[in-house]
């Protein structure tokens, strides 16, 4: 599918976004984890969300799912049925490693497959700290998908990552539930910590202890859930606001969570004007009002341990970088590279049709601003956080763009571009 959009254009108005993907993942995945009915208000329509789903139903579980609501029938971990065929985790990479974590506990063996992308991210991350704890799990070229597992008895491990990940941290903890003795996960930097919240909100024994999380094994108790807007998807349209004076967006209910909003740092750092209004809390989970209004924004230098706190936030600031002032330099973002795509050369690529400027490093991008930018045919790059980052970046441009592959949006943002429609003004 293809979707035009006009620039220079204004944004301004209220919107909401669904619920956040990578809460809804682990509401679903814990409540299977937990014995009795789990209540989830608020779950993610993302196409991803739904990989999940079916993967949980082929492993025996009973998902009820209509609209935002959904009820888990969980019986514990042990109460899993092999599957009968091939687990499909699609475009998910949370699917595949948070699952690879609950199946290395269970004494059968299931496989894990994913769609032409998913197939060429990197799982030895995975493998290797579940192989540590006694699980037996294979990669295609002991790195790539499918994932064969073959769980079973398991003991707590003590594991320093490598790389700042929620995905891998949580395969851990996931394993670590169902093992013998104490798990401890020990990060370079904070990454998001969704999977803990939700485990102490459903009665898990879990501290943390500055860079470390230690977790005792043990039943989860099912609750009900609720699951705040995703600031991911929120970002767009706040990025949409915040290098145009006389621009405004307020986002309603989304979460807030301090391991979720670095995004929110660079917006004020640049010169944005943000606020964070109405704070609440469900779930264990802080969610708020987000308004952007517009200013003329500078250039800045990012990298670090804000990184991971932005990771999926990170295509935005390049497209920022283009209307701000001076040279912006992103380094330590090397992750970006083997993401959905690699979102480094795909936002460099699309940034340069439009007229940019930019330079590409192993692990970052140089952009120099302000730039007047032109319209152009923008690839997708079958990845949904390119789409809507480059849409973003066609409202900055003159003239008509052209986005291709734009129903790739549905994998974390169903109805992207109609709410984006909502907020666009001509001028
Ligand atoms: C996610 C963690 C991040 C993020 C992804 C969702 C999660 O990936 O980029 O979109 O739900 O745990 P990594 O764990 O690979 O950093």
């Amino acid at each position: 599918m293809e979707v035009r959009i006009r620039g220079p254009a204004l944004v301004r108005g209220k919107a909401r976004v669904p619920g956040d993907k990578s809460i809804s993942h682990r509401a679903l995945i814990l409540g299977a984890m937990a014995k009795g009915e789990t209540e989830i208000r608020g779950l993610s329509p993302a196409r991803d969300v739904r990989s999940t789903a079916d993967c949980l139903r082929s492993l025996g579980v009973e998902v009820y799912w209509e609209g935002e609501k959904a009820s888990i029938h969980g019986r514990g971990p042990e109460l899993l049925s092999p599957p009968t065929r091939p687990l499909d985790c699609g475009n998910s990479g949370t699917t595949m490693r948070l699952l690879a974590g609950v199946l290395a506990g269970r004494p059968f063996e299931s496989v894990l497959v994913g769609d032409e992308s998913l197939s060429r991210r990197p799982m030895r991350r995975v493998v290797e700290p579940l192989s540590l704890m006694g699980a037996e799990i294979h990669a295609r070229a002991g790195n790539f998908p499918p994932l064969r597992v073959r769980g079973g008895y398991l003991r707590g491990i003590y594991y320093r990552l490598p790389v700042a990940s929620a995905q891998v941290k949580s395969a851990i903890l996931l394993a670590g539930l169902q093992a013998e003795g104490e798990t401890v996960v020990e990060e370079p930097f904070p990454s998001r910590d969704h999977t803990e919240r939700m485990l102490l909100f459903l009665g898990a024994e879990l501290e943390k202890d500055g860079a470390r999380i230690r977790l005792v094994p043990g039943e989860l108790r099912a609750r009900p859930v609720g699951v705040p807007g995703d600031f991911s998807s929120a970002a767009f349209l706040l990025a949409a606001a915040a290098p145009r004076p006389g621009a405004e967006v307020l986002v309603q209910g989304v979460g807030v969570n301090p391991t979720r909003i670095g995004f929110l740092e660079v917006l004020r750092e640049m010169g944005a004007d943000v606020a964070v209004l109405g704070r609440d809390e469900i779930g264990g989970e802080p969610v708020a009002d987000v308004r952007v209004r517009g200013r003329e924004l500078r250039a800045i230098e990012l990298g670090g341990e804000i990184v991971p706190r932005m990771i999926d936030e990170i295509p935005l600031v390049f497209v920022l970088a283009t209307q701000a002032a001076g040279t912006t330099v992103v380094r330590g973002a090397r992750e970006l590279r083997v993401k959905e795509s690699d979102r480094i050369s795909a936002m460099a690529e699309n940034l340069r049709r439009l007229g940019a400027e930019v330079r590409e490093f192993p692990d970052g991008m140089e952009v120099s601003g302000p730039c007047r930018l032109k319209a152009a045919r923008l690839s997708g790059f079958m990845d949904h956080r390119v789409v809507m980052a480059s849409a973003v970046a066609a409202l900055f441009a003159e003239g008509e763009s052209l986005i291709e592959g734009a129903e790739w949006a549905d994998v974390s943002f169903p109805g992207f571009f109609s709410v984006l429609e909502g907020i666009v003004h001509d001028r």
